[in-house]
């Protein structure tokens, strides 16, 4: 794609003795082979690859010591690596460097099943984290879409579908295990369930993106697998009317544990890739956790919500291999919906903002998709007030991107404007930089400035990410404009 300009003008040199002291350490583990280097550098956002200039594998927080030492002593840029499914350009080197492949550091340190929780190390995906602790009658909630490392979804503070039950990474991570930019190793908080003691360091590195450290264990709550579990789904005769219903349910206090908005081109193409028979309308995707009483009683107010606003044939999963399924067609929904344009790149973005406006946010952000000239999707954490757009783009048309980016910046500003953010959950990466000013004013900005100062002054971890450099690095190509020339009369 031809999509914002990367230049390669902003690569750092990586000396010969940088390499030669990560290959002493790393030995075979260090890799310069030009496809290991490839796929490093690129993950599931639209931006084309800019991989780093070698690669090495850590299986342990000693070996992330070694590397960051190395690149510390020649000012080489170090980005962590999870399991590359982040959506906004996080990973790419666009200042050259080292990336450090957290994957095989994958096990499962310690389960405290009295005090409910689990430490583990960086690169345990969820999923695997799930299968090894079943047996304990518990289970970790955080799903983002894709089988994404504990490490890079503490990095990006990411959520999914159980969010608005259980709280995002920020709520969950209990005490993250850090090698700062020094090489030293940190511990940001005990196991306790609660501290009042100093600052909150934990907080500071969720969602910073491998910039002020490298997360190399994480401790995380865990939760009773719920005595019952019933999912339904409910047909609208339009999005507006299903997130009402959605406003009203949060605005009642019912606690849902998943309530998921689809438009119906979502719709289509999840029938389409997992085979399923879904009514291709706007749906709402429930669960309800809890006893089998409890569970009755929210989903029968749930019901009677949905019929008030026109639900229709609110229907329920009741084996659990229906629900799976469910839930693992809603979790390919990104790559799902890549079919509906064969060959298309997609570029997604990530608004919330606070439940009292999601219906105008979504209405909106429809007008404008509704002149959009390729195919979009809605899809969304409607409890939390956070939705995606997925605009399926042809990777070689530069005017396509333009018209994307010109949908984007409507959105993040529509958002901003009803008090929310330029992202829920995908984090800033490349791609949302250009909206931090915008969202948090230059004050507040200036002072995260001070704070990478103070955590890396090197600026070798994850360089040119999250905080918009003085270049202007990650915008669109024609920086406000996005691209175009005249502004697009479809989008006053
Ligand atoms: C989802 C990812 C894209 O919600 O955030 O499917
Ligand atoms: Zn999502």
């Amino acid at each position: 794609m031809n999509a914002p300009a990367l230049t390669p003008s902003l690569r750092r040199p990586v000396p010969q003795a940088c390499l030669d002291a990560l290959a002493a350490h790393f030995g075979d583990r260090l890799s310069l082979n030009p496809s290991v280097r490839e796929h490093h550098g690129r993950d599931e956002s639209p931006y084309p690859a800019v991989p780093p200039d070698a690669v090495v594998f850590a299986e342990s927080t000693e070996d992330v010591v070694a590397a960051v030492q190395a690149c510390a002593a020649h000012g080489v840029p170090l980005i962590a690596y999870g399991s590359g499914s982040s959506l906004e350009g996080h990973v790419l080197a666009i200042e050259g460097g080292i990336t450090l492949d957290v994957s095989r550091m994958n096990r499962v340190l310690s389960v405290n099943p009295d005090d409910l929780t689990v430490t583990v190390q960086a690169g345990v995906t969820r999923k695997q984290l799930n299968n090894e602790i079943r047996d304990t009658g518990l289970f970790f909630p955080i799903d983002p879409g894709a089988d994404a490392s504990l490490g890079g979804m503490a990095a990006t503070r990411a959520s999914g579908t159980n969010a608005v039950r259980y709280g995002t990474m920020r709520d969950n991570i209990v005490s993250l295990t850090v090698v700062t930019a020094q090489g030293k190793v940190i511990r940001t908080a005990r196991r306790a369930k609660k501290s009042s003691a100093g600052y909150d360091l934990t907080r500071l590195f969720i969602g910073s993106e491998g910039t002020l450290g490298i997360i190399t264990e994480v401790t995380v709550r865990l939760y009773p697998q719920p005595e019952a579990v019933s999912a339904a789904v409910c047909n609208f005769s339009s999005v507006d009317a299903a997130v009402a219903a959605v406003i009203q349910t949060i605005q009642m206090g019912i606690p849902v544990a998943r309530v998921e908005l689809l438009d119906t081109a979502t719709v289509r193409a999840l029938n389409l890739y997992s085979k399923l028979t879904l009514r291709e309308t706007p749906l709402l995707l429930f669960e309800f956790h809890g006893s089998p009483a409890g569970v009755e009683e929210q989903a029968t107010t749930v019901q009677e919500i949905t019929r008030e606003h026109g639900g229709m044939d609110f229907e329920w999963a009741v084996h659990p291999e229906d629900r799976n399924r469910l839930w693992a067609a809603r979790h390919n929904a990104y790559f799902a919906t890549l079919q509906l344009r064969p060959g298309a790149r997609a570029s997604s973005t990530d608004v919330c903002v606070p439940i009292s406006r999601l219906a105008d946010c979504i209405r909106e952000t429809n007008a404008d998709l509704a002149q959009a000239s390729f195919p979009t999707c809605v899809v969304g954490h409607v409890g939390d007030g956070n939705f995606h757009v997925q605009m399926l783009l042809d990777p070689d048309s530069e005017a396509e991107w333009a018209e994307a980016e010109t949908i984007n910046r409507r959105m993040v500003r529509r958002a901003l404007d009803m008090d929310g953010t330029c992202t829920g959950e995908h984090g800033v990466g490349l791609h949302k930089m250009q909206f931090l000013a915008e969202e948090h004013g230059e004050d507040a900005l200036a002072l995260m400035r001070q704070v990478k100062q103070a955590f890396d002054p090197l600026n070798i971890l994850n360089p040119g990410k999250v905080l918009p450099p003085p270049t202007p690095f990650g915008r669109p190509p024609g920086g406000e404009t996005g691209g175009l020339a005249e502004p697009d009369p479809r989008f006053p």
